[in-house]
């Protein structure tokens, strides 16, 4: 897989070591990319090019990653998995990234992927059709596979996606967030959809209830992980390497683990954090400045890496069930992988 640099530099794929995870799946994830590439095309040229430039920007594809790693996995026989698990991996990454189109014009975000976003380069309006496109591409993914279980997992996650955006949408500069409704947030925004391509994968394969259950756990664990990790990473990266800037989410009002922890000692740090997000002083440039010293210097960071521990080491136990397999090992080492980017 191609580890060019976008121009702000992120890259394609952040890393070699991912790069080397996802081996075992190289040939399906080039049928994925095969796929997005030829396939979103459209009367209007215009759109077209759209969506091509969308999926052109890159991105790190581990949701197709986790499907197919999933299928092959949990695949008993010996020959190549159906051409149904490659569409199953598609369609995660046209929900995702149709969520990702609507996310950036309900955060107002100007970069994704290193490069300018619909909403910034055109206008809302037309980031909501085109997100809405995806969507419907993605539906029509759906109804190939021929499963009406999947077919009502997948409608379960994108209710979920928009609950997860509406209740961070109403938490907005509120600094008494318990951890449980930051939790259930994340489970909606992200590891909703992670889960439901890891146990769609073996319902296609006609795998036990016990294996289902074991990668919707683990999906679930990862995309938990994954959300803790991003939110981190919103505190203590920079604009290079998270190619949009850092400190967002808290600009926003939006309170995601490192500063919950903080928030909730009773010190004058955290009373003065809790001051900087209910007036709102966090918006101004200052203000982000110090809400993010405090954060850093007052163990917000430290206890989100131990939170993302803990889900990182459920992702690990609901593997346990697998038989051995290089497939396996990649699932398992993918939770490793996730957890580094904490440093
Ligand atoms: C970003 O997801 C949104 C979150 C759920 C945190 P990714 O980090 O997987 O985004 P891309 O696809 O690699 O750009
Ligand atoms: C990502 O949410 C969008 C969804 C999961 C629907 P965020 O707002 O946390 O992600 P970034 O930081 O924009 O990538
Ligand atoms: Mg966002
Ligand atoms: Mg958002």
């Amino acid at each position: 897989m191609n580890i060019s640099q976008t121009s702000l530099g992120q890259p394609i794929v952040p890393s070699y070591e991912l790069a080397q995870l996802l081996e075992p799946v190289q040939t399906e994830l080039e049928l994925v990319e095969e796929w997005l590439r030829s396939n979103l095309v459209d009367n209007s040229p215009f759109i077209s090019e759209l969506l091509n430039q969308v999926f052109k920007a890159g991105g790190k594809r581990i949701r197709p990653a986790l499907c197919l790693l999933s299928a092959k996995a949990t695949h008993s026989g010996t020959g190549d998995i159906s051409r149904l698990q490659i569409i199953l991996a598609v369609l995660t990454e046209l929900i995702h990234t149709a969520s990702l189109v609507h996310d950036d014009v309900i955060d107002g975000s100007t970069t994704r992927r290193g490069q300018e976003t619909i909403n910034r380069k055109w206008n809302d309006k037309l980031a909501v059709l085109i997100g809405d496109l995806l969507f419907a591409q993605a539906s029509v993914c759906l109804s190939r596979l021929m499963n009406p279980e999947v077919v009502g997992i997948f409608g379960q996650v994108i209710g979920d996606l928009c609950a997860g955006e509406i209740r961070q949408m109403r938490q907005q500069f509120i600094a008494t967030l318990e951890l449980d409704s930051y939790i259930q947030k994340s489970i909606w925004k992200t590891a909703s959809l992670f889960a439901g391509g890891c146990h769609s994968a073996p319902i296609l394969n006609h795998c036990s209830q016990t294996v289902i259950g074991s990668l919707k756990e683990y999906g679930l664990a990862l995309g938990i992980c994954f959300q803790i990790v991003d939110d981190l990473l919103d505190i203590t990266g920079d604009a290079n390497q998270l190619g949009k800037p850092a400190g967002r989410d808290l600009a926003h009002g939006i309170v995601t683990a490192p500063a919950l922890f903080v928030l909730q000692q009773k010190s004058s740090a955290s009373q003065k954090l809790h001051e900087l997000i209910q007036t709102r002083a966090v918006c101004t440039s200052d203000g982000i400045a110090e809400a993010l010293n405090i954060v850093r210097q007052n163990g917000g960071v430290e206890a989100t890496i131990s939170l993302a521990r803990q889900y990182a080491d459920k992702a690990h136990k609901s593997l346990s069930i697998l038989p051995p397999s290089n497939y396996k090992d990649s699932l398992d080492n993918l939770v490793e992988w996730l957890f580094a980017r904490t440093n």
